[in-house]
């Protein structure tokens, strides 16, 4: 692990770079819970599908032209990369997951929603019962990340998801906007609900 390039972060799309270190830690705590599976990765600008490479069948949907180039380049012949916009509908030819792990926008100043949209788009990726593991800030104590925690709490439970467990390994970034930001990995169950109640907005509302 630890020497994977990545391409620089571009803001503009809410990318942000794990420390190598928590990406390392993260890693060792996904293999126990994802080993042997078929994972869906909704945009992987940290290429833990790399990291986690033989031991997942990954595959990735990604917006970033460079990113998906870089992990067809890393992943080879042992995943499907496919380029993809969340707010566009599934691609019908993805064969449903047994997982998915995502690391949506933070949804600072819009209550969640990008969250929301992302855990939507994952579970119609993924087969019902499966597990999904969300990375978002759980234990930040601003405000926002206190409400977005409520309201992602209650789209949830609505929507037939439960959480299992919360990870140890916290994850800090590299040049963040906000003070002493850190997040962790939610595992999650993804229910039997078939339809997920949201409304996908266009636009970049799902940045803020
Ligand atoms: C949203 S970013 C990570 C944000 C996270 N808050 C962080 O700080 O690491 C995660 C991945 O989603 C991808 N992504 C961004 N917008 C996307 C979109 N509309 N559709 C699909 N993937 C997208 C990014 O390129 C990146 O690989």
């Amino acid at each position: 692990m630890n020497s994977i390039d990545r391409p620089s972060a571009d803001h503009s799309i809410e990318q942000f770079l794990m420390t190598p270190e928590s990406r390392d830690d993260l890693t060792k705590e996904l293999v126990g819970i994802l080993q042997g599976k078929r994972v869906v990765f909704i945009g992987d600008d940290d290429h833990l599908s790399v990291q986690l490479s033989g031991q997942v069948d990954p595959v990735v949907l990604e917006i970033d032209q460079r990113v998906k180039d870089s992990l067809t380049l890393q992943l080879g012949d042992n995943a499907e990369v496919v380029e993809y916009d969340v707010r566009a509908k599934v691609p019908q030819d993805i064969e449903k997951a047994d997982a998915f792990v995502i690391n949506p926008p933070y949804s600072s100043k819009n209550q969640g929603l990008g969250i929301k949209v992302w855990l939507k788009r994952a579970c119609e990726m993924t087969r019902p019962g499966g597990i999904g593991v969300m990375i978002i800030p759980w234990h930040f104590e601003e405000d926002w990340a206190v409400d977005n925690r409520e309201a992602i709490k209650e789209f949830i439970e609505q929507n037939g998801m439960s959480i299992v467990s919360i990870l140890d390994s916290q994850q800090f970034y590299d040049d963040v906007n906000h003070d002493n930001l850190f997040s962790n990995a939610i595992v999650l169950n993804r229910g039997f609900q078939e339809k997920i109640d949201l409304d996908i907005p266009n636009g970049d509302s799902i940045y803020r």
